[in-house]
């Protein structure tokens, strides 16, 4: 189906009961974009040649209670760079719950903040619990996978049609991260399930033709909640952590996360191609996101954006107070595991609070120089919503900042190698840049428009050589990444 044959959704959201994650930049866009050729101010590089695609939380109908922004039906956001004008396409994932939506004219499902768990007769095959795919997207083996980690993978095509579920042959019907890892050396992707019944983990291992090959159970003591993973050249590290996943909770009204200081918190380390799990204990951490992890001299070295888990609560409202997303901006953290002692060492890395870690994907898995994230350089006040893109050189120990402007929200800044580029950092960072919704306050003046800036990875502190003008505000969203153009595509 091309662009104009598209049978375009239209939403109804008008946050009828004013709750906080349906409002301001979490206001979720009525209508999908076309093709639409796009301005930039400065110069685009010559090497930035393929497509960005943001995935995040768009809800098509009213919710039905409580919303949280776990919650919302995903929406894709492409700009194809190329010659000329970069151009823009937006899309909702029609996943089968959102079909079992659009048939009743309304939504069928409760939200994190308000489990209702919806009969088959009103969602057919859908499922008890929505699938929104509205987490990430990565590209393995010639597909596009958008992700949501208590269900399985979606596929989409390069041109954000949904193709539904990519369940590997019906061996993955379950939970799937939102955070797989493809290993640049041997092409595999690597992924996980956490799950609310023994043996509540599994690690995946897919080769690079896109075949699941190996399902590894990993048995853990009580159902944890666990959204990323660390992927080395020879080993899958896991963080089995307090925040625990409270399903009877959720389903009474309250949150689905719960922190219990006394389930601990252990680093579990699997070799490839091995079954059983080596355990090292250390003191509480959730780890939301890594940036990367290796191994060297015997020693796991890896590092990650640390969360307390006392802010992290999925109930109505809670985790959008002022009070919690101060508590709680992420605190970069590096972990080193020794091998023969069997000692953890937890150390910070920085007094800037921040999430969203990235790198240049070339080195997943071996040791590297350079990091980014998104950062609050003020108060945070609203979880999310950074204002500053960080990179850090690990070897000179050198920060630089890039503060977005007042009023202005940064998204996760992807790194995209430069072709023509010989160094680790040589490429640049691309992030959506979207002001809160207040004009008066923004540095896109009289609209409400989101910017997608690219900055020199080398000198982030320069600020952005490029902004490539959207012709909306995107919602506030979560990850995406950089792909290389198929010959439709262009
Ligand atoms: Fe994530």
């Amino acid at each position: 189906m091309t662009a104009t044959e598209h049978a375009h959704l239209v939403g109804n959201v008008t946050n009828e009961r004013d709750q906080p994650m349906l409002s301001g930049l979490f206001t979720p866009l009525a209508t999908e974009s076309d093709d639409v050729a796009l301005e930039v101010t400065g110069d685009l590089p010559a090497g930035l040649s393929g497509m960005y695609i943001r995935n995040g939380p768009n809800p098509l109908f009213e919710p039905r209670g409580g919303y949280h922004m776990f919650d919302g039906d995903a929406m894709l956001h492409r700009v194809v760079f190329g010659d000329g004008q970069p151009v823009y396409r937006s899309r909702w994932i029609r996943t089968s719950a959102l079909e079992a939506e659009i048939a009743a004219g309304r939504s069928l499902y409760g939200g994190l903040g308000g489990l209702h768990l919806p009969s088959r007769k009103e969602v057919g095959t859908a499922g008890a619990i929505k699938n929104p795919a509205n987490t990430n997207i990565i590209e393995h083996a010639g597909r596009f996978l958008a992700l949501y980690e208590a269900a399985p993978a979606t596929e989409v095509t390069a041109e954000l049609e949904t193709v539904g579920l990519q369940t590997f042959g019906g061996q993955l019907t379950g939970p799937f991260t939102a955070h797989p890892k493809v290993d640049p050396r041997t092409g595999e992707l690597h992924a996980f399930s956490y799950l609310s019944e023994p043996p509540f983990l599994q690690y995946h291992q897919i080769d690079s033709s896109g075949e699941l090959v190996r399902t590894v159970d990993i048995e853990l003591t009580e159902a944890v909640v666990m959204h990323d993973f660390v992927v080395t050249e020879n080993y899958v590290v896991f963080v089995d952590s307090p925040l625990l996943m409270d399903l009877e909770s959720a389903l009474n009204g309250g949150s689905m996360f719960r922190w219990e200081p006394a389930h601990g918190t252990r680093i579990g380390v699997l070799a490839h191609g091995e079954d059983e799990v080596r355990w090292f204990q250390t003191e509480d951490a959730y780890v939301n996101h890594f940036w990367n992890g290796w191994v060297e001299d015997g020693v796991l070295t890896f590092s990650g954006s640390v969360l307390t888990g006392e802010a992290y609560s999925t109930s109505e409202n809670s985790a959008m107070t002022t009070e919690g997303a101060q508590a709680d901006p992420g605190t970069p953290t590096r972990f080193s595991v020794n091998f023969s002692s069997g000692a953890v060492l937890q150390e910070q890395l920085d007094d800037l609070g921040g999430d969203f870690p990235r790198i240049n994907e070339q080195y997943l898995g071996v040791k590297n120089r350079y990091r980014y994230m998104v950062a609050f350089s003020g108060v945070p006040d609203v979880i999310g919503h950074f204002d500053t893109v960080v990179s850090y050189d690990d070897l000179s120990g050198e920060r630089a900042t890039w503060f977005a402007g007042p009023g202005m929200v940064v998204g996760e800044a992807v790194f995209v190698a430069d072709p023509e580029g010989d160094n680790e950092n040589d490429g640049w960072l691309i992030a959506v840049v979207s002001p809160r919704g207040l004009a008066a306050d923004s540095l896109i003046s009289d609209s409400l428009r989101s910017d997608l800036v690219v900055m020199d990875a080398r000198d982030v502190a320069a600020g952005p050589i490029a902004r490539v003008h959207l012709p909306e505000r995107l919602p506030f969203g979560f990850h995406g990444g950089y792909f290389a153009l198929r010959a439709a595509d262009s």
